[in-house]
């Protein structure tokens, strides 16, 4: 009796509780878990954060410009085609300070050696090369301002020098040589040593990757031309040929690249009218025809497009020139301070030398050497693979591309390597199993990873069977060239900065990476070559550099879109190529030639377009904007945008 509503109480009591407990105490609960979730969240990310967190910056002081030297000023030479590149070099006041990371004794690199940025890249703006067809058209049209060089100043200029070629003369640099004539003279310190000439001299092709649209300022024109220039009159043991492979944008794909006329019409567009013989066109479609790869990690990026499958077209170049025992493909954004011909034959004979690797370091300046070679294997042998950047493991890194793994029957789980960057040097035999792995077995990395894990993969590639390790297995060399650092850390901090204690590819290094003078995201490349470009005393020593963006437009382009508001607001049928001209007559000029040499009206202000008609001139420009950033750039977490490879 008594127990009985006792009971009851208690139990409308306990019920109550329990009623508690799906309202407002649940609740409760659930914040307190939600609460400690997310300090539990925000710890781990601090706790991320300062692992990354590049604290050195706070307290470590920044590097002198020891790649920069001042030197006094030397005359520009003025000797056209008789012009010795080596013989612009000079020697540096100081040649005791060494680089950071690499070192220029164990590259096989000189130095004492420095370029003022004149003396290497003015003699090539020397009338005596009659190649003046830029410069006579800026002067036609009342452009005063000769170092400024745009896309459309490049169509026109190619224009007037297709039609009228005794006033706007070009030079055929393919075909250029140095006359017999010329004095010879004695190097004050050639770097190559010219070898003697067996009877077969093997042939390198020089591949430098371009798209359309690409930006042609002064400095990528005149590189361009000291690159071909350096490698055409070098004294080097083996002969190089310079190629352009130019990706076709599928935007201008009512022209055809397979006719004699719509390759006139890209090229017009895309190249000075003096490298239009080295150029071999590609586009996007005929890859993805040609690989049918599997793949579709990342949503807008076909396992075979220009982005991801980088490598396909030089692939392809190799398959179609059986002539070349090996190929280099190099990135139009990275520069060497020093002569061409000089970084080859160092590199070549580096690579010779060295015993094969498997993964690698950057090399710290005073550590002990890399150890991850393969013993005394391959020594002086020919290399298949050399790399300009470190051969690390994607496996578990969380590296952007980590799990990208195709057509392998091992999955995530196949042993694989990565070197950032693209810029290699890869024999035929290199060239032709890449062939083989991509075309007709279907397997496919992204192009960082690809070659590296192909000589990883060398015993799966049934190549020569024998009793010798360098006839059964590539050899891959990282060359370890000189880098700058912007900070003064003592070498075995900077070792821990750069290089991970495993040979991952670790996400933690990153930051560091930044603050070299080789990275696809370095800081201080582009200062470096700045400096070295408007310091005119500034004389540098041999680096490459990567990347260097278009210094020359960066400082140009706030001036230029300003004029292109003026333009759109005044609403003057004025050309974007006119805005800089002091002369009234600049469009009218342009309209005419472009009637008397097409055959058609120019009824749009950019005149570098791929497109013939345009009528939506701003969503043009837009479009360019973006095909001009094509690049080869997200490596880490942020996901690239697809519109860079649809072109
Ligand atoms: C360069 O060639 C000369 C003569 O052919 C030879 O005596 C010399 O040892 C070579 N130097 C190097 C660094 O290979
Ligand atoms: C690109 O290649 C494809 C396949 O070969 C071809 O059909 C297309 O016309 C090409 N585009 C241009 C612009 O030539
Ligand atoms: C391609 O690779 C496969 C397997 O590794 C091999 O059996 C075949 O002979 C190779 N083909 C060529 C043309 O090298």
């Amino acid at each position: 009796m008594f127990r009985g509503p006792r009971l009851a109480a208690e139990g409308h009591s306990s019920s109550d509780e329990v009623e508690d407990m799906s309202a407002p105490g649940l609740v409760q609960q659930l914040r307190r878990w939600a609460l400690t979730l997310t300090l539990g969240l925000v710890a781990a990310l601090a706790v991320h954060l300062a692992r990354v967190f590049p604290w050195y910056r706070l307290y470590l002081g920044k590097s002198p410009l020891w790649s920069l030297q001042q030197v006094a000023l030397q005359p520009v030479s003025n000797e056209g085609l008789c012009f010795s590149p080596n013989s612009a070099a000079l020697r540096t006041a100081d040649a005791a300070s060494t680089a950071p990371i690499g070192s220029y004794v164990t590259a096989g690199l000189d130095d004492g050696r420095c370029f003022h940025y004149a003396s290497r890249f003015e003699p090539y703006l020397n009338h005596d090369w009659k190649n003046t067809y830029i410069t006579k058209t800026q002067e036609r049209l009342g452009l005063q301002d000769h170092t400024i060089v745009t896309n459309d100043l490049i169509w026109y200029s190619n224009l007037l020098a297709e039609h009228e070629p005794s006033a706007y003369p070009h030079i055929e640099w393919s075909k250029a040589t140095r006359p017999s004539s010329c004095p010879t003279r004695k190097l004050s310190s050639s770097p190559s040593n010219a070898s003697t000439r067996e009877n077969k001299i093997s042939r390198v092709a020089f591949l430098l990757r371009c798209y359309q649209g690409f930006d042609w300022t002064q400095d990528a024109v005149l590189h361009m031309r000291a690159l071909i220039w350096e490698l055409r009159t070098a004294r080097l043991a083996f002969d190089v040929d310079v190629h352009l492979l130019l990706e076709v944008k599928e935007a201008a794909s009512h022209v055809s690249m397979f006719s004699a006329a719509g390759r006139r019409q890209i090229l017009r567009g895309s190249i000075p009218i003096e490298f239009w013989s080295m150029v071999t066109l590609w586009n996007e479609s005929e890859m993805l025809l040609r690989y049918p790869l599997y793949g579709d990690l990342r949503a807008g990026i076909a396992a075979a497009g220009s982005y991801r499958g980088c490598l396909l077209a030089v692939q392809r170049f190799a398959v179609e020139h059986p002539e070349y025992d090996s190929v280099i493909n190099w990135e139009m954004d990275t520069r060497f301070t020093d002569t061409y011909d000089h970084l080859l034959a160092a590199v070549q004979k580096y690579a010779f030398r060295h015993q094969a690797q498997t993964y690698t370091k950057w090399p710290v300046k005073d550590r002990e050497e890399d150890a991850s070679g393969i013993g005394e294997q391959c020594k002086d042998k020919t290399p298949d693979v050399v790399v300009f950047s470190p051969v690390r493991d994607p496996q578990d890194s969380g590296w952007y591309w980590e799990y990208d793994v195709q057509g392998y029957a091992g999955m995530e789980s196949t042993t694989r390597a990565a070197s950032v960057g693209t810029n290699l040097w890869l024999s035929r035999r290199a060239l032709m199993a890449l062939e083989n792995v991509t075309a007709t077995q279907h397997q496919s990395l992204f192009c960082e990873a690809i070659v590296p894990s192909l000589v990883f993969r060398s015993t799966a590639l049934s190549l020569e069977t024998s009793d010798d390790y360098c006839t059964e297995h590539f050899k891959l060399v990282h060359y370890p060239h000189p880098m700058a650092f912007q900070y003064q850390a003592p070498p075995d901090q900077l070792d821990r900065l750069l290089n991970p204690s495993s040979a991952k590819l670790a996400k933690h290094n990153e930051e560091a990476l930044k603050d070299t003078s080789y990275y696809y995201t370095s800081t201080i490349a582009g200062q470096l070559y700045g400096r070295w470009q408007t310091e005119t005393k500034a004389c540098i020593k041999p680096l490459l550099l990567h990347p260097i963006k278009s210094p020359a437009r960066s400082s140009e382009a706030p001036r230029r879109s300003s004029k292109i508001l003026t333009g759109w607001l005044t609403g003057e049928g004025s050309l974007h190529l006119c805005y800089a001209s002091a002369d009234q007559q600049c469009s009218d000029t342009i309209r005419a030639d472009v009637q008397r040499y097409l055959g058609r009206k120019l009824d749009r202000r950019n005149l570098a377009e791929p497109s013939a008609i345009s009528s939506h001139d701003t969503q043009n420009d837009y479009r360019r904007s973006i095909d001009s950033e094509q690049e080869l750039r997200p490596i880490w977490v942020q996901a690239p945008d697809p519109e860079h490879t649809s072109g």
